[in-house]
């Protein structure tokens, strides 16, 4: 548990876990922040410490549970579309500053990284406050949501924007992630996760499999914190220890959750993720039936979030091309029961994407067809009718990417 100084608390703070007093007694949970009276009372006490299980949040935690309640009891009068995609980017936010927060503890918890007199690379330390169980509990409700609310999810996770842009509230589509501390490393992480489990939902994953799936993909690039992130955001040539370095980043990941007791489908997922069907990959250069499903979905997931998302030395490359380019699997790289699923779950034009109809409109894809992946449905752009239209080979088609809402 983390102790914290009561003078250093700011009052109205909230903790993503119980926080006690130095006598054991609970003095705040997450749904009640730590205000100005516990304060008062501590010092009368002469308390000068509090310890908490969680850690310190922005503001208050978002009720997640309520969340999937209040989508529950629309059911009779749904909402539309616009404040869906609204309410699936305050998850969205929520999922970002979950993944900050966890990605920072991890970080101040590493132990000397690979220099770590003898020990394996990758601990952390014993403090960390890391639990699987706690995780897991989360990532429940997380796949409910996401599961519930995919086709929104996937709209902004195309969005393309300045990161950190808000709405003005007449583009709800265009709102876009967060910005945070480490933009790359979360949004990297939180995309992994909307796709893996709703790649996880299409593949009738169980609930276990699908927690599984989502917190290993949730903690899949830990290994990759040991690392300065100038050595993998830039395009300039890796030295030899660099190229070192990054190629250890799935054992350090593994070393790390192994000191951490995650359960071995989690640790083997992390350690497999960037190994390839015909063996091209790494760390220990497995081949198909060697590689675990968890691994699979973890691999196309990333890579098609690797080629669509911006780089500081790379664009963006539409979703479409990065589904095209995935499609090719030169060398038999990606298991074809993951490929489907990425393409089936999100279109050959994905979810989110701007698109010019065969009649000469535009639309936006706002979610895929069952088993018709070349025939997603669509929202027409600019007409007061925004029911969703299904195009089809003999009716509307798409005829390509429109680049820009609003533009041919
Ligand atoms: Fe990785």
């Amino acid at each position: 548990m983390a102790k914290y100084k009561c003078r250093d608390i700011p009052e109205g703070s909230y903790f993503s876990g119980a926080v006690y007093a130095d006598n054991g007694f609970i003095i705040a949970s997450p749904e009640i922040p730590v205000d100005e009276n516990i304060k008062k009372l501590l010092l009368r006490w002469e308390f000068r410490e509090m310890s908490a299980e969680g850690y310190l949040l922005d503001g208050p935690p978002m009720d997640l549970l309520s969340f999937l309640e209040e989508a529950d009891a629309d059911d009779s009068d749904p909402p539309n579309d616009d404040e869906r995609i609204i309410r699936a980017a305050e998850f969205y936010t929520f999922l970002s500053k979950f993944t900050e927060k966890l990605l920072d503890k991890i970080s101040s918890s590493l132990s000397a990284g690979q220099d770590n007199g003898g020990q394996p690379p990758g601990l952390v330390r014993d403090d960390a406050g890391i639990s699987y169980q706690e995780l897991a509990d989360k990532m429940r409700e997380f796949c409910r949501i996401i599961l519930r609310e995919g086709r929104y999810l996937l709209r902004i996770m195309q969005y393309k924007g300045t990161p950190g842009e808000g709405t003005d509230g007449r583009e709800p589509d265009r709102i876009a992630p967060p910005s945070t501390k480490n933009d790359y490393q979360v949004s990297h992480t939180v995309k992994s996760v909307i796709l893996s489990v709703v790649m996880g939902g299409y593949l009738k994953f169980n609930d276990t499999q699908l927690v599984e799936l989502g917190v290993a993909a949730l903690i899949h690039e830990s290994g990759m914190l040991h690392i300065p992130p100038d050595t993998y955001l830039t395009d300039k040539p890796l030295t030899r220890e660099e190229r070192r370095a990054i190629l250890s980043h799935p054992i350090l990941g593994f070393n790390m959750l192994q000191s951490l007791n995650f359960p071995q489908n989690i640790r083997l997922a992390v350690l497999e993720h960037h190994e390839r069907e015909n063996g091209s990959g790494y760390p220990q250069r497995l081949t198909g039936p060697k590689i675990g499903l968890y691994a699979k979905i973890i691999a196309v997931a990333c890579s098609f979030e690797a080629i669509t998302a911006a780089r500081p030395y790379k664009d963006a490359r539409d979703g479409h091309l990065g589904i095209l380019d995935l499609l090719k699997n030169e060398g038999g790289r990606y298991d074809d029961m993951a490929l489907r699923a990425l393409i089936y779950s999100l279109s050959i034009y994905p979810i989110g994407s701007y698109v010019l109809l065969s009649d000469g409109r535009k639309a936006q894809v706002v979610d895929a067809s069952p088993n018709e992946p070349r025939y997603p449905i669509v929202r027409i752009l600019g007409e007061s009718d925004d029911a969703p239209v299904k195009t089809s080979p003999a009716g509307l088609r798409i005829v390509r990417l429109a680049p820009e809402k609003g533009e041919a």
